[in-house]
């Protein structure tokens, strides 16, 4: 099948809490968009892990700026249910990654619950090997305890976590 013919198959949900995104996410992302004629990423505007170390705004910026060569990728949000947005925005699949057979478990109850409110079906793509082992949270303890997380997240988001920390850094007398 010749790309052209991949890119009639219509809207693609990505949804998520990106805080932060990472390279994990970006390969999902890079993978839904040359299947689907459309993707929205979208960040859920409370994330069950309260407490985002990045504000809406700033999740979506780097999402932004780190799919800007993915001409048919948008960025947006959505507040309450992912099945209400998905019905909203009349998207045809919700698009998520498999990482680890634990993240089976969950993944399946949330499929079948989105499918019965909504009739979308969440299709998934195994994470790439390669980034099977990382998550934002583990992004997020390695630079607070001053690790290296370069090779995990793209260059906006590295940027951005440098920027949260020196805003954090205290005055120096
Ligand atoms: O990146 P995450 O934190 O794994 O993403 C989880 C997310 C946002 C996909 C999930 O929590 C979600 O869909 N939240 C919206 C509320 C909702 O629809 N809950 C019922 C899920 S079946």
């Amino acid at each position: 099948m010749h790309n052209g013919a991949r890119r009639e198959r219509g809207h693609a949900i990505i949804p998520g809490s990106f805080d932060p995104p990472t390279k994990g996410h970006l390969d999902i992302i890079a993978r839904a968009a040359a299947v689907f004629a459309h993707v929205t990423v979208a960040v859920v505007v409370n994330p069950q892990k309260r407490d985002p170390l990045f504000s809406l705004d700033e999740r979506e910026q780097m999402l932004r700026e780190s799919t800007s060569g993915l001409a048919n990728v948008t960025v947006d949000h959505f507040l309450g249910l992912l099945a209400d947005f998905v019905v909203q925005q009349q998207a045809d699949v919700i698009v998520k990654g498999l990482r680890v057979v634990s993240d089976f478990e969950s993944e399946m109850a949330f499929a079948h619950m989105n499918r019965a409110l909504c009739g979308v079906d969440t299709m998934f793509l195994m994470s790439h090997e390669k980034y099977s082992f990382i998550s934002s949270s583990l992004v997020k303890e390695v630079f607070e305890q001053n690790g290296d997380v370069a090779q995990f997240v793209p260059a906006t988001v590295l940027r951005s976590l440098q920027a949260k920390r020196t805003s954090a850094r205290p005055q120096e007398a």
